[in-house]
């Protein structure tokens, strides 16, 4: 079977009813990037920090995937789908997709703030800064959320992923976010590229299809293409 090579980021989520980033209305309207998602705004104000994604994880436990993450999980019947995501959120696995390697941490998991970094489920929703909410061996928990400033340690497994492309998709990233945007160079030269996007966005790569809708129509208009 042929390998399909899927990068998301909010916009496939928004048609859910999750926020994007940078579109009008979005999160980093209301928020500071530097306040809520950089090391040194945990170090600041953890308590803004652990309500800012306390607030996300809420939100995401009343929300559901929708048409253009079901249709995604639909391709595995034709080809091997193998889904690198920028979003947090747990949508590409509620739909049932096989293979989703997240790129920026899970909202639904927290992570020790001691030398191992140990990673751990969320139960019930939330992180405060109180005992209970430390690991096993004492340190306070933090959302596994990449922040700017931080190493992307799942990067170079993406990497690899895109290398062994046969088509390559971008759904819904405005693709201003490094080094995420940069994994299309490493998509072989003469693979086909689909961009589904409602916005304007550049791509610096050769033989790209504009399909210049939502993540749902996009995703009926991607299948009329590759099936
Ligand atoms: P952005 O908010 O930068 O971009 C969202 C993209 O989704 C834009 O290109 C929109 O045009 C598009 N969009 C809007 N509605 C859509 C729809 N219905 N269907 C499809 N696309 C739609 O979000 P990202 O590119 O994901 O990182 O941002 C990248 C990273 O920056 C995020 O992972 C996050 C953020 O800061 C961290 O917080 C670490």
């Amino acid at each position: 079977m042929k390998k399909l090579v899927i990068l998301t980021g909010a916009g496939m989520s928004a048609e859910s009813g999750v926020s994007t980033f940078r579109d009008a209305g979005g999160l980093w309207e209301n928020h500071r990037i530097e306040d809520v998602a950089t090391p040194e705004g945990f170090r600041k104000n953890p308590n803004l920090v652990l309500r800012f994604y306390n607030e996300r994880r809420k939100q995401l436990l009343t929300v559901k995937p929708n048409p253009g993450h079901l249709g995604l999980v639909e391709l595995e019947k034709n080809f091997e789908v193998q889904i690198i995501t920028q979003n947090v959120d747990n949508l590409h696995e509620q739909a049932g997709s096989s293979h989703v390697l997240h790129l920026h941490g899970e909202l639904m998991k927290s992570r020790s703030t001691g030398m191992g970094a140990e990673i751990y489920d969320i139960y019930p929703d939330k992180i405060e800064l109180k005992s209970g909410d430390k690991c096993p061996k004492g340190y306070q928990l933090r959302p596994h959320i990449v922040w700017f400033g931080e190493s992307v340690p799942e990067f170079e497994k993406a990497v690899k992923i895109a290398e062994q492309a046969d088509i390559f998709v971008i759904i819904g990233t405005s693709m201003l976010v490094y080094p995420a945007a940069g994994l299309v160079n490493y998509v072989p030269t003469g693979i086909p590229i689909y961009l589904i996007d409602p916005n304007d966005v550049s791509v610096y790569a050769k033989n790209v299809t504009l399909i210049k809708k939502g993540a749902s129509e996009g995703m009926e208009e991607l299948k009329r293409y590759i099936l």
